[in-house]
This record gives C-alpha cells, structure tokens and sequence, in this order.
C-alpha cells in the first residue's frame, strides 16, 4: 500500500510527522512518499501544485494532507479544492462527537459556491454557485447511507433564499424518502446556532459545500476547537485524510499545535482501508493520554505538539498486541 503524504505549511508540517510516525508503527508494510505543494512550494517556483503532483498523488492508495497556506495572488486557485476536484473526492465526512453528542458532517466537496468558476472585473466580482443533479444525488445518497447506519438524516440548506438549494434539497429529501431513512431539514443559519446549543439532537448533516465548511469550524466549539477535528475526503476511486484546520500561521513554528485532528485523519484512514481495530486502538491512545492530563495549550494544557506526539506513540506501543 503507497500512501503519499503532504504536509504542506505551517503546522501541516509540526503535526503530519506525529501521524504518519502512529500509522507507521501500526502498518510496517506501508509505503510512504512526500508531495511538497502548498505556499512553500509556491514561494520556490510561483506554483503551488502542477499537474505531476496531482498524478502523484493519484497513484496513491490514500493520501495524507496537512494544510496548505493561502498565497496572497489573485489568480491563485485553491491547492485543496483543486486537488478534490481533480481526484474527484465529492464527500467530506467530519465527525464531532463529545459527551451525549455524535455528528457526522457531510459536506458535498466539489461543486457549490466552490466550484471555481469566477469572474472579476473592475467594478465586480462573481462566484457561481453550480449544484449539479449529479453531484447533490452522489452526497445525498453517501449521507443517507451513514444515516441508515445511525439515527437520522438533517438537510441543511438555504431555500428560503438560495434557488441551488431547492435544488440541493429536493435532491436529498427525494433520495431520503427512497432509503426510508429518518429525516429532518434545517436552514443553515438556524442550523449553526442550534447545532451548538442543542448537539444531541443532530445526527448525519449534509450540506452543500461552503456551508458545511463553515458548519464544521463551529461546531468544533463543541469539543474544544479545531485541533481536534479529523476529516475524510471520499470519492470513488480516491480517498484524501486531513485535519479540518488550516494551517495556523499565527501558531505555526512554536511547537504549541494540538496533533489530535492529524492522528485522528489516520484513525479515519485506518478505518477506510477496514483496519478498524488498529483505529480503535490509535483513539483509545488519544483518550488514556489526554485523560491523564496530558494536553496541548488549546486544550488548556502545558504539553508541546512533539510532546504529546511521543506520548501517543508510546501509548499506541503500548496498546498493540504483542507478537
Ligand atoms: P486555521 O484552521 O489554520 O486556524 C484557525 C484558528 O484555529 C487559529 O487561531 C489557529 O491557531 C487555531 N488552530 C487551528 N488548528 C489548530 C491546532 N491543531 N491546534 C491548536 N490550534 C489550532 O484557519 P485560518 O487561520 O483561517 O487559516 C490559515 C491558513 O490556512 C489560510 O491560508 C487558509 O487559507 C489555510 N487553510 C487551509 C486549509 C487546508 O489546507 N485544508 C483549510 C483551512 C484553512
Ligand atoms: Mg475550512
């Protein structure tokens, strides 16, 4: 199995080493191999990723992405959009769960407000915002079967406003009908506020793909930020693993980010390729470490990034059965 990994800037390249170290220790057999793109890369050459980057990373199994900066450039595309786009990875699948709440975001990942189709003049700039018959039947059928497996579906949308979203929404409640899966719709505004006061009333969420972008950052107030949130980026014949954040240039280079969300993206990883006891195991060294008071600074702790990197590793050691 060849898993590419980019690390990409700021903190991408603190808290990726930490992951793959955990997934190598668990899975010897894997090959692994560095994708430099991103800001860095861009600095260098004046291109943050070219078309031999994109087939390299798919010629990979499964691909491990830490963040990427934004270059300051007007014509600048988005590294990750164009890499989800390119590898066709329409479902972002972000779970938050805490104590007596357990979401599952799934946000459509290669059209809506970013399907990069944009014109700016003088005096204006527009950004379309394409929803497809295709895409919103792949996300609504992904997330009715998460849902199937679970509780209940919740279609976050803005039709009151947004004709794209009649368009998403009617996709989702028609396929919803056809799984006979239980149901609820929400407007996404309202759906931000709610999903944080009242958490244990949410299950699956899709959304179109700006909105569950922004859902998933605020929901991450629910469980203590965005260094704990992991994601999965799924298409059919790929899969990309990364953290929800960016690459917090503000706390980059300290040695202060929380690696949770990078090692959870390889819990998700281990999970997709049906290594679901090595995952298990990964969590429940994130649990024993961080119960133990062991924490980043975000989490109110005193714990470095490599810190807290080694002590999971030493407790994943620890938790594999021995030979
Ligand atoms: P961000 O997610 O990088 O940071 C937001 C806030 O959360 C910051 O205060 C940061 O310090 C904190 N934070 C994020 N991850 C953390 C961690 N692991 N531990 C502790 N604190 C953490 O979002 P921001 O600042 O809006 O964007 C920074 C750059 O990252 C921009 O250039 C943006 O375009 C890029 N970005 C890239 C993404 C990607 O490559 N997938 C996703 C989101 C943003
Ligand atoms: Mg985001």
């Amino acid at each position: 199995m060849k898993i590419a990994v980019v690390e990409g800037d700021g903190i991408g390249k603190e808290v990726i080493p930490i992951a793959v170290d955990i997934l190598a220790l668990l899975r010897p057999d894997i090959e692994f191999f560095p994708v430099e793109v991103g800001y860095g890369r861009w600095e260098k050459t004046g291109t943050a990723i070219t078309a031999e980057d994109l087939s390299l990373l798919e010629s990979a199994d499964a691909i491990l992405f830490g963040a990427v900066t934004t270059p300051p450039s007007r014509d600048y595309r988005s590294v990750v959009v164009q890499i989800r786009k390119t590898l066709d990875l329409y479902a972002n699948v972000r779970p938050i769960w805490g104590k007596g709440f357990d979401m599952l975001i799934v946000r459509e990942n290669t059209e809506g407000l970013y399907s990069g189709i944009e014109k700016i003049d003088e005096d204006q700039a527009c950004t379309f915002r394409c929803v497809s018959r295709k895409g919103s039947e792949r996300i609504a059928r992904y997330a009715c079967r998460c849902a199937a497996t679970r509780r209940e579906l919740t279609i976050g949308h803005k039709a009151n406003v947004l004709k794209s979203d009649v368009f998403f929404r009617d996709i989702c409640l028609e396929e919803a009908n056809k799984t006979g899966v239980r149901f609820k719709e929400s407007y996404i505004d309202a759906l931000c506020l709610d999903v944080l006061q009242h958490p244990a009333e949410y299950d699956v969420i899709v959304t179109t793909n700006m909105f569950g972008d922004i859902l998933s950052d605020v929901a991450s107030y629910l469980v203590g930020g965005l260094g704990l949130l992991p994601s999965a980026n799924i298409g059919s014949d790929h899969a990309l693993f990364e953290p929800v954040h960016g690459s917090a240039p503000d706390i980059a280079g300290r040695n202060i980010a929380n690696p949770i969300a990078a090692i959870r993206s390889v819990v998700m990883l281990l999970r997709h390729i049906g290594q679901k006891g090595p995952a298990d195991l990964v969590e429940e060294a994130i649990q024993n470490v961080t119960g133990r008071g062991i924490r980043t600074r975000d989490l109110g702790g005193t714990a470095s990034t490599d810190s807290f990197g080694r002590a999971v590793h030493r407790e994943v050691t620890s938790l594999m059965p021995k030979k």
